[in-house]
């Protein structure tokens, strides 16, 4: 059944707008949007438009996010921003920050169908480039928002060679003036985030929504084992170097280490060089995604995995070299608006304490807090929470119950600062 698109409840319009955006990708028969592209070109003019619906005035900023904003009481009042990203990983799901952005629009237009004289101007963001998967940095638009644009960013190149700064010409921004994208604390009086919540937990506590309390502390390297190559077949067990059965050891330590340290420590992508099925590899490139509720115990696990690593390279006649390319601290969210999201939880789970979980996943939080009060409010994903992938699934009814409980929450924002 079609339902027409005024008559679509909130959710059910989010969900139809989740599958809208989930067709604007780079790549046939999956999900991609990526940094600067196209296709985040596309996805900026097609959310823009949904905010205009929602009583927005828009803008794209000069690190390309997309900004909606309705003044509240009096003109410029600082204000509070909702929001979450536009881009995505490779073969993503379609829920993944979107959700975040299309329900802060849904709020936006209640708020504004009521005429709430809001005592803050309000404001939905979708970042830009959240994943960093095309240029391998993760949070550039929001890192811009919360005035950290680093000019190294510029630099970063994509797989195919274009720097960061000839696809900002491309995609129609000035190259050297990411910076302006940058706000003032005293613009702003929090950030308040609804994503999914990318993991199990939910599903087997059997409950829609959660309170975040903390965003992972994070650490990216390129780490690189290097041998010696050489023949397959007359090279002696005792005298090869091989750099892809140390990394291989060093990658099952790896998973060992943070088992046991209650830490996470996801390999992603593994090479070995010069990759012939009939010679021993001489040099293996890993990845490592290493995350933990505080920065010390991310901090602790990677010293761990570096000792054990120069063990296995000592002992095997290897080297070993690393370069972090990427490094987020914990943040903690903000009690205060922990408590309106927490307030929005129970109000439509009445009777139930609102759960409280640390976020292992990302978000465009960490660098807004840099300048701002953050808060999140998490929503059940199901297939055991996987995301990241296509397999990637909210239920309707946990939408519309998330979207009520973000009301619930600005408006409790609101009602502490009359
Ligand atoms: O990797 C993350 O945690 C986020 O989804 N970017
Ligand atoms: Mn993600
Ligand atoms: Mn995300």
């Amino acid at each position: 059944m079609t339902v027409a698109a005024g008559a679509l409840s909130g959710a059910e319009r989010v969900l139809d707008r989740c599958e809208q955006l989930g067709r604007i990708t780079s790549l046939d028969g999956a999900l991609e949007r990526t940094y600067l592209s196209a296709e985040h070109a596309s996805a900026n003019a097609v959310v823009g438009e949904w905010m205009r619906e929602a009583g927005l005035e828009v803008r794209q900023d000069a690190a390309g996010n997309l900004l909606g904003r309705r003044e509240g009481r009096a003109p410029g009042l600082p204000a509070l921003v909702l929001g979450s990203h536009l881009d995505t990983v490779t073969d993503a799901g379609k829920y993944d920050g979107m959700l975040g952005v299309l329900l802060g629009i849904e709020v936006a237009d209640r708020l504004r169908a009521d005429g709430a004289e809001l005592p803050f101007a309000l404001e939905v963001v979708g970042f830009s480039d959240e994943e960093g998967t095309r240029f391998g940095n993760a949070l550039s638009g929001s890192r811009a928002f919360a005035g950290q644009w680093d000019e190294s960013r510029y630099d970063l190149v994509d797989r195919k060679g274009m720097s960061l700064r000839e696809a900002a010409v491309q995609f129609g921004l000035d190259p050297d003036g990411f910076g302006a994208a940058g706000r003032r604390p005293e613009e702003l009086i929090g950030y308040l985030e609804a994503h999914i919540e990318q993991g199990p937990q939910l599903e087997d506590q059997d409950r829609p929504l959660a309170v975040v309390s903390s965003i992972a502390a994070a650490r990216r390297l390129a780490l690189t084992v290097t041998g010696r190559a050489g023949h397959a077949g007359g090279t002696p067990y005792d005298r090869r170097r091989d750099a892809l059965v140390g990394a291989a050891e060093i990658v099952v330590e790896i998973e060992r280490i943070c088992r046991a340290g209650g830490t996470i420590g996801t390999v992603g992508r593994i090479r070995a060089f010069p990759g012939g099925v009939n010679v021993v590899p001489g040099v293996a490139r890993f990845s490592l995604d290493l995350r933990a509720a505080s920065d010390e115990e991310r901090d602790r696990a990677w010293d761990q995995i570096d000792a054990v690593a120069r063990e296995v390279c000592e002992r095997r006649g290897l080297t070993w070299s690393v370069d972090e390319f990427y490094r987020a601290d914990a943040v903690h969210c903000d009690p205060d608006f922990m408590t309106a999201i927490s307030a929005g939880v129970t109000a439509v789970d009445p009777g139930n304490e609102a759960p409280v979980l640390w976020s292992r996943a990302g978000h465009d939080g960490m660098a807004v807090a840099a300048i701002a009060p953050v808060a999140m409010l998490f929503v059940r994903c199901g297939n055991e929470g996987v995301s990241h992938s296509p397999e990637e699934t909210v239920r309707a009814d946990d939408v519309a119950v998330a979207l009520d409980a973000f009301e619930h929450a600005v408006r409790a924002v609101a009602a502490s600062r009359r």
